[in-house]
């Protein structure tokens, strides 16, 4: 192997990437999956019993792509954990159970990035030490910087986990912007939006050819701003409209003489990725299966029991992820999910779509308008908007940006590697 290398990593909510830089080239890693070479790694981890040697059962664990390939294989299935990046911020989440063994939150990460460099190193054929990584602006979950100082060190202490030594954290919107600029011949004033799984990041900065040869200011970069949320709200709420109601939300129990609504956080769990596998533990499916007993809709809750206890929050997130993904691109499209005797179908139109998430849209709104105000930076002061992540391609997050700025000013491209290539360029 030869000299060791320092590389820039997103590691997303949903999605990971990583690339290299040499000489101003960005290369990316790529990823093996069952549909062909990768540049995004999914950011999940899956853990099931495994026999070993001497007869004796043990638990294994498969990261990333090839962890979904696994979960779907295996039959009965173990435990897909989604969305970890969001738990960060959260002092609730400092140990958890999963198949009778514990596990701190930093080894769960840790077990996702310590699979990504090695894979990395693989293919860079170096090894790799030395990380500029991304983190958001506000963490999922996070009221105070003191909650992001917070997710940070523990989002670090996962990086040394998995073997990295040096880990410099940038920003993820700054990163996006470093991408940017590489495209440029001129200097501009420019907006970040990076719309992701978890959160929506935001950056005002200076950034050109101009800038970065006379070398950078630290008012170059004007402001950031974030919000806690993105691609995987969007998803809650159409599991809030489509998805709970089949599964008994909103339904009635009779309960010694009185009627009682279905407990609604488990549902509030239900909508949330990062929650939804850890609702299979002993006392909830007993409580669950307590309240199929006394339930006005028994069979929605028996089809709430399936899908918790054959672990599928993937499927379900596949189911919602794909209507999602065709309302960007359509004015109406299908919800299906089906698995035993479960069965989910509807049609969405995107107006309703929007309705349902007019909440977030309103946030983002207000980050950005407060970022601008805050930085006393007139709307026609910005020379152009860069809009990045997954979730800037939902229509109505782009009118945020063509209502504010013009549709000329706005700018995409590589949604899912900016951040990783930005990062390796700094
Ligand atoms: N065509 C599309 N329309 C709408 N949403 C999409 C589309 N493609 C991907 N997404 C959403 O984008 C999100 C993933 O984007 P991305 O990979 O940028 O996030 P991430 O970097 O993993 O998350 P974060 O930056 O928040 O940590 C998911 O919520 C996914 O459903
Ligand atoms: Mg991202």
């Amino acid at each position: 192997m030869g000299f060791p290398m320092k590389i820039g990593i997103d590691f997303g909510t949903t999605n990971s990437s990583v690339a290299v830089a040499r000489n101003g080239v960005v290369e990316m890693a790529s990823f093996a999956s069952s549909s062909g070479l990768s540049e995004s790694f999914r950011s999940v981890l899956y853990l099931d019993m495994v026999k070993q040697a001497g007869g004796l059962t043990g638990v294994k664990s498969w990261a990333g792509n090839i962890g979904i390939d696994e979960y779907l294989a295996a039959d009965p299935k173990g435990r897909l954990v989604q969305s970890l990046k969001s738990f960060l911020s959260s002092r609730l989440f400092d140990k958890t159970e999963i198949l009778r063994r514990m596990y701190t939150l930093e080894d769960l990460i840790a077990r996702i990035l310590r699979d990504i460099r090695e894979q990395a190193e693989t293919q860079f054929g170096v090894p790799i030490r030395d990380v500029v990584a991304g983190r958001p602006v506000r963490f999922v979950g996070s009221d105070k910087d003191e909650d992001d100082q917070f997710a940070v060190a523990r989002l670090e202490k996962a990086y040394l986990q998995a073997g990295f030594e040096k880990v410099q954290f940038v920003m993820e919107p700054v990163g996006a912007a470093q991408y940017y600029e590489s495209r440029l011949d001129h200097d501009e004033l420019i907006l970040i939006g990076d719309f992701g799984g978890g959160t929506s990041d935001f950056s005002l900065l200076r950034v050109g050819p101009g800038i970065r040869e006379r070398g950078r200011r630290p008012n170059d970069l004007l402001g950031n701003a974030g919000l806690g949320l993105a691609g995987d709200a969007f998803d809650a709420r159409i599991i809030r409209k489509l998805v709970s109601p089949a599964l008994g939300a909103g339904t009635q129990i009779s309960s010694m003489g009185k009627m009682l609504p279905t407990p609604n956080w488990v549902y509030a769990k239900l909508e949330r990725w990062h929650h939804l596998s850890f609702l299979r533990s002993r006392e909830t499916i007993n409580m669950l299966e307590s309240v199929r007993a006394q339930s006005q809709e028994p069979e929605r809750i028996e089809a709430l029991l399936h899908i918790i206890n054959e672990d599928l929050g993937y499927q379900l997130h596949r189911a919602v992820q794909k209507t999602k993904c065709e309302l960007s691109a359509a004015t109406a499209a299908r919800f299906h999910f089906t698995d035993g005797t479960v069965e989910i179908d509807s049609m969405v139109t995107r107006a309703q779509f929007e309705e349902w998430i007019v909440e977030e849209l309103r946030s983002v709104e207000t980050c950005v308008d407060g970022l601008l105000t805050r930085c006393k930076v007139e709307r026609s002061a910005v020379d152009m908007v860069f809009l990045t992540g997954g979730s800037s391609f939902v229509p109505a997050v782009r009118k945020i940006f063509a209502d504010r700025f013009g549709e000329e000013k706005i700018q995409t491209g590589n949604e899912f590697t900016s951040v990783a290539r930005g990062l390796a360029l700094m």
